[in-house]
């Protein structure tokens, strides 16, 4: 335990477990682009807090009796898994981090009637402090004296604060994964709850973001929800605010070229491609890999495709659309009925148009890392239309691994459109019409524009890989 220290906290963890029939505890890396970015943090640092997400989890958190998990199953690192009780868990996860934070900084809501605040969101807010109280008061144990500590994301706004109240003595660093909602939309949350929200992360000494548009975003809530005082210093804005000051800065994270390469040339990745060449024939494929995500808007996207069918049957029959959508949060019902949506949708589209040698959409909903890279192989359009999107490491990892080079359709409301938008084909992801338009002309792109772009995207994509976007930070915060 040095001063050099540093440690993480995030709600997911770089692990999470399984419980075999017979009892036994498997474990599995996580998933997301947090964890992604997290991946290079390394054996030698300090404790990474996170919660128990599941039942095996909790077992495995039990097992550890408070300490750290088998470093067996965490690749060396010390990893603390908070055992938080579940109504507090729930609560604070599905209830307020994921259906109400989530859904407020990726302007979710369709209308002005939700979200309802009554006494029921009181008590899951609650319990979100609760939440957000454990795990300031395990890295409160865990720290070394002057040690670093980096929170990671929404489900966590609240430990900056708390924790400096514990521990003055520590350097204490934000960092939000989501896009950061423009003030009119943020402050659809009830005044209280906008400013604990706001305060929670003005605790940290420095908060950090993915793009300049989600930290000014953050600065302009903090100006007129606190009246804080913003100044732009150049690389970083300054939030001073009841006589202490917060440094703002961004981050963008990139794909891990090295890292994508070796892993896609791997034996299980050419056996999957082989199998979906087998499916995709001489056709053209439009490829999307995502979490089945209301955010991520696959029902569009889907929706789109269906119209370019319609509007160019000149397509019928040359090309197909590859969907990976991954189940996730499915403890919530809006995220049940979407996944649903947009199996029943895939279905629709294949009975209207599919043939008997011709499958228009091959949906699959199995997380497949090798088969998702597989897919990244064979793209010849990268379908990428989030409404809203902190990044997006998807838009930045086919672009590396297409071999023929990929046209990629992207929302110009993914914070990747910031670094990408220049050879991106920019689709406003409400747009259906003309998602289907961008599509058509991606498929129509000559092949040595395409190939050329592709390498353009390809080397902006890996200009900050996870190992420098985390040591980036980390130096900016101790500066
Ligand atoms: C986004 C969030 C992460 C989260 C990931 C997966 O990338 O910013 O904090 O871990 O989604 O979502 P989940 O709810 O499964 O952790």
């Amino acid at each position: 335990r040095t001063a050099g220290q540093v440690l993480v906290a995030s709600n997911r963890g770089p692990v999470s477990y399984s419980l075999g029939e017979d009892g036994t505890l498997t474990a599995r890396r996580g998933g997301g682009g947090l964890v992604s970015g997290l991946s290079a943090l390394g054996e030698d640092s300090g404790t990474w807090v996170c919660a128990a997400l599941s039942d095996a989890d909790r077992e495995a958190a039990r097992l550890a009796g408070g300490g750290t998990l088998d470093p067996d199953d965490t690749g060396g690192r010390a990893v603390r898994m908070l055992d938080i009780p579940e109504r507090t868990f729930d609560a604070a996860y599905n209830g307020i981090a994921n259906s109400v934070l989530w859904f407020v900084h990726h302007m979710l809501y369709q209308s002005p009637v939700e979200p309802v605040f009554d006494r029921e969101f009181e008590g899951r807010w609650a319990e979100f402090q609760r939440y957000n109280a454990a795990f300031a008061e395990a890295l409160a144990e865990e720290a070394a004296a002057g040690a670093t500590v980096l929170v990671q994301d929404y489900h966590l706004s609240l430990v900056p604060r708390l924790l400096r109240t514990l521990r003055p003595d520590l350097r204490v660093g934000h960092f939000s994964h989501t896009p950061w909602a423009p003030v009119d939309a943020f402050r659809l949350l009830p005044d209280p709850i906008a400013r604990q929200v706001l305060l929670g992360i003005l605790g940290a000494d420095r908060a950090a973001f993915l793009t300049w548009r989600w930290a000014e975003a953050f600065a302009e809530c903090c100006r007129v929800l606190l009246g804080a005082e913003v100044t732009d210093h150049g690389h970083e804005l300054r939030i001073g605010h009841d006589g202490s000051t917060t440094r703002i800065g961004v981050h963008g994270l990139g794909a891990d070229g090295a890292f994508l390469r070796e892993r896609a040339s791997r034996p299980d990745v050419d056996e999957r491609l082989a199998a979906l060449r087998e499916q995709v024939g001489d056709r053209r494929t439009i490829v999307r890999v995502d979490r089945t995500e209301l955010s991520k808007n696959i029902v569009r996207g889907l929706l789109a495709y269906e119209r370019l069918l319609e509007d160019h049957p000149e397509w019928l029959d040359r090309v197909v659309h590859v969907a990976f959508a991954y189940p996730s949060r499915q403890d919530l019902a809006v995220y049940r009925a979407y996944t649903e949506e947009v199996g029943r949708l895939a279905a629709a589209i294949n009975e209207r148009f599919g043939t008997a040698d011709w499958q228009p959409v091959v949906l699959h909903v199995k997380d497949d890392f090798a088969r998702s890279l597989a897919a990244y192989r064979m793209a010849d359009v990268a379908l990428v239309n989030p409404i809203r999107d902190g990044m997006n490491l998807v838009a930045k990892e086919i672009p590396v691994l297409a071999e023929r080079g990929c046209a990629l359709v992207l929302s110009r409301e993914a914070g990747a459109f910031a670094e990408l938008g220049d050879d991106a084909l920019e689709v406003n992801p409400y747009d259906i019409a003309g998602t289907a338009e961008a599509l058509h002309a991606a498929l129509l792109m000559p092949a040595g524009e395409r190939a050329e772009r592709s390498r353009r995207l390809a080397a902006s994509a890996t200009a900050l890989p996870p190992q420098s976007w985390f040591l980036a930070q980390l130096a900016a915060l101790r500066a």
